[in-house]
Formats: C-alpha cells, sequence, structure tokens
C-alpha cells in the first residue's frame, strides 16, 4: 500500500514560508519529497530558508514577494508553475502582528495586519487558484484561536484571521466542485517563533500560560506540520472547509486568556 505522506513528485507553495511555523511545514514536505516553492517580502531570508529545504535533496525555488501585492504574489505563484508543474498543496501563511490595544493603534497599524493576513490570504488563493490541480490539490491557511476567540490586544489579528477563515470555507463551497479542498490550520501558542516571541515574552508568561493549556505545554514546529500533512494527504480527502486548532486544548479556556494579556498582566508593556 502506498505511503499516504510521500509526498515525491508532489508540488508545494508557501506564502510566507521564509521562518517560524510556515518554513516547519515547508521543510516537512520537503522531507517527505515535494518540490517546495517559498514567497515572502525579504529575499535574504528566502534564501535563507532555500538552502535550508535544499538539504533535504529535493527540488526547490524561492521568490521575494509580498502578498498585499496582488502582481507580485502571482509572478512567484506562476514561476512556481513553470518550473514544476500544477501546484498541488498551496499554504497561505503570511502575517504580521503585535500586542497593542485598539487606542494604541492607528488605523494604518490596523490595516497593515488586515491587509497582510485576509487580503494577502485572498490574494495567494485568489492568484494560485488557476495554476492548482484540478482535481486533487489541497490548500491550507495558517489561521489563529484569535479568528474565533476574541482577544485583548489582538484586535487587528481577531478581525484578520476571522476573515481568513470565512474566506477558506467560502472557497471550500466554491472549488469543492473542482476537486480542490481548503481547510485551515490554527495553531496555539507554538515555541521558537516570532509570534511566540511576540506575544508570550517572558519565562513567567510561558509558564503561567502552560499551567492553563490542557496538555500542559506549548507547541512546536513539528504539531503543526503534522496536521499540514494529514490535510494535505490522502487520509484527509473528505475534509474541506474546516478549521482544525492545534493547540494541546488552549483555545478551550476562550480569548480572555490570551498570552498578550497574561504578558500585560504580568508588567510588560505592549508595543513596539
Ligand atoms: C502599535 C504599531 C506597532 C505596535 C507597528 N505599528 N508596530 N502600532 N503598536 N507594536 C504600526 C506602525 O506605526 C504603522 O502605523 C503601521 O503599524 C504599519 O507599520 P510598518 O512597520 O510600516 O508596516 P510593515 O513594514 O508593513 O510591517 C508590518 C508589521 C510588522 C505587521 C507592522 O511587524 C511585520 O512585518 N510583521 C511580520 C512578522 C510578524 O509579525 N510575525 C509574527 C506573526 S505571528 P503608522 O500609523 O505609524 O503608519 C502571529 C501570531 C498569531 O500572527 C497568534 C499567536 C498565538
Ligand atoms: P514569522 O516567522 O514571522 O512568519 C511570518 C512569515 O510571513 C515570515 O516568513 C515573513 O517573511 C512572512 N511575511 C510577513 N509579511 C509578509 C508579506 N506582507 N508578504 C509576504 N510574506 C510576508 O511568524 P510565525 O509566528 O511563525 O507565524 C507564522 C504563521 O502562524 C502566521 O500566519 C501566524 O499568524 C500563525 N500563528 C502563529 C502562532 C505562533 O505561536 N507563532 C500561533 C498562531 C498562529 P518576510 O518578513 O520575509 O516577509
Amino acid at each position: 500500500m502506498p505511503n499516504p505522506f510521500d509526498f515525491t513528485g508532489k508540488s508545494v507553495f508557501v506564502a510566507g514560508g521564509s521562518s517560524g511555523i510556515n518554513l516547519g511545514i515547508a521543510e516537512a514536505f520537503a522531507a517527505a519529497g515535494a518540490s517546495l516553492a517559498i514567497a515572502s517580502r525579504s529575499q535574504e531570508r528566502v534564501d535563507q530558508a532555500c538552502e535550508r529545504l535544499r538539504r533535504h535533496g529535493g527540488k526547490v525555488l524561492g521568490r521575494s514577494a509580498d502578498v498585499r501585492d496582488f502582481a507580485a504574489i502571482s509572478a512567484a505563484l506562476k514561476a512556481a508553475y513553470d518550473v514544476f508543474g500544477e501546484i498541488d498543496v498551496l499554504v497561505s501563511g503570511a502575517a504580521g502582528n503585535f500586542p497593542a490595544p485598539a487606542l494604541g493603534m492607528s488605523a494604518n497599524a490596523f490595516k497593515s495586519v488586515i491587509d497582510i493576513d485576509l487580503l494577502g490570504t485572498f490574494n495567494v488563493l485568489r492568484a494560485g487558484h488557476q495554476y492548482l490541480r484540478k482535481p486533487g490539490a489541497a490548500v491550507i491557511n495558517i489561521s489563529a484561536p484569535q479568528s474565533f476567540n476574541p482577544m485583548p490586544l489582538q484586535v487587528h489579528a481577531c478581525a484578520a484571521k476571522a476573515g481568513v477563515d470565512q474566506v477558506m470555507r467560502v472557497l471550500a463551497m466554491e472549488w469543492g466542485g473542482d476537486g480542490i479542498r481548503v481547510n485551515s490550520i490554527a495553531p496555539g501558542p507554538i515555541e521558537g517563533t516570532e509570534g511566540f516571541r511576540r506575544l508570550s515574552g517572558s519565562a513567567e508568561v510561558r509558564q503561567k500560560m502552560e499551567s492553563r493549556i490542557p496538555l500542559r505545554r506549548v507547541g512546536t514546529l513539528a504539531d503543526c506540520a503534522d496536521l499540514a500533512l494529514f490535510l494535505a494527504s490522502p487520509r484527509a480527502s473528505w475534509i474541506t472547509g474546516a478549521l482544525i486548532p492545534v493547540d494541546g486544548g488552549w483555545s478551550l479556556y476562550g480569548g480572555g486568556l490570551s498570552s498578550a494579556q497574561m504578558a500585560l498582566e504580568a508588567g510588560a508593556a505592549p508595543g513596539r
């Protein structure tokens, strides 16, 4: 019986794939045999990530592109299609975040997160559709518990990620007939990431947070990557329109327990 988690011969595109959770997902697909294309703003970060991905022995392509720029992300997707052929797995994970109260946020600060997370996801999926394998492609949005749990200091991310999930649900309906599945992953606090550094801060907050996570630990890159591999595999062939938390049960407690709020209570100053 073929291994459902062998992605040899498959092509994977990861928007925002130059670091953190998204790079962890890209690496897991590379290790599983896939050809990888990644895009993010910084060419330097893209180049470094590509070097890491190449260690797995497969084909790798990196492009600098801002997901807020439809033409730029379209060009990156087309480049992947030209080199690897139809895209089997499309991951939309570019995001921006900083803890700030609504009153400490300019309209442009709010808009910058909406534009990266929400408009960016629309752009990646809208531009990507023509290059996806039909039938068979899997689209995976990287969401967050903010999408369904309101959290203080996170009005931008809560609004943006809620929108990301609705984009996922609508496109699951519109594209199901093409044989394209569209799902979202909602990671909880994942150690070793920029998001964790920005929102969870100190060892004290981490400890407090872990005591409130039902499975009593923060997450790892591998926790997220394993879910992405499953969602892209034939074992998930009847799953579409789903938002799946990978958070040790953290989100069950609700948004009042946001790590940013805990950091604030522990005396951290919100802001840059
Ligand atoms: C208030 C802030 C701010 C802060 C920036 N701004 N940081 N306002 N508090 N801490 C304001 C700026 O003053 C500006 O408004 C506006 O936001 C845009 O800032 P720019 O720096 O010009 O924008 P840009 O270069 O596009 O950068 C976007 C960014 C930046 C989001 C601000 O931080 C970024 O590039 N982030 C990408 C990496 C990242 O955030 N990774 C973590 C993802 S984690 P004005 O009015 O002055 O023009 C994540 C976690 C989810 O999503 C959940 C975890 C559990
Ligand atoms: P990260 O390392 O900062 O990852 C964000 C990535 O997106 C970077 O590669 C960044 O590269 C890219 N990016 C940012 N803005 C972009 C833009 N406008 N256009 C193209 N690429 C852009 O952060 P992370 O913590 O791993 O987060 C990754 C994903 O997981 C995000 O969707 C985040 O919301 C989600 N998430 C994270 C956590 C957590 O605990 N870390 C929890 C829940 C959800 P450039 O700077 O080169 O553009």
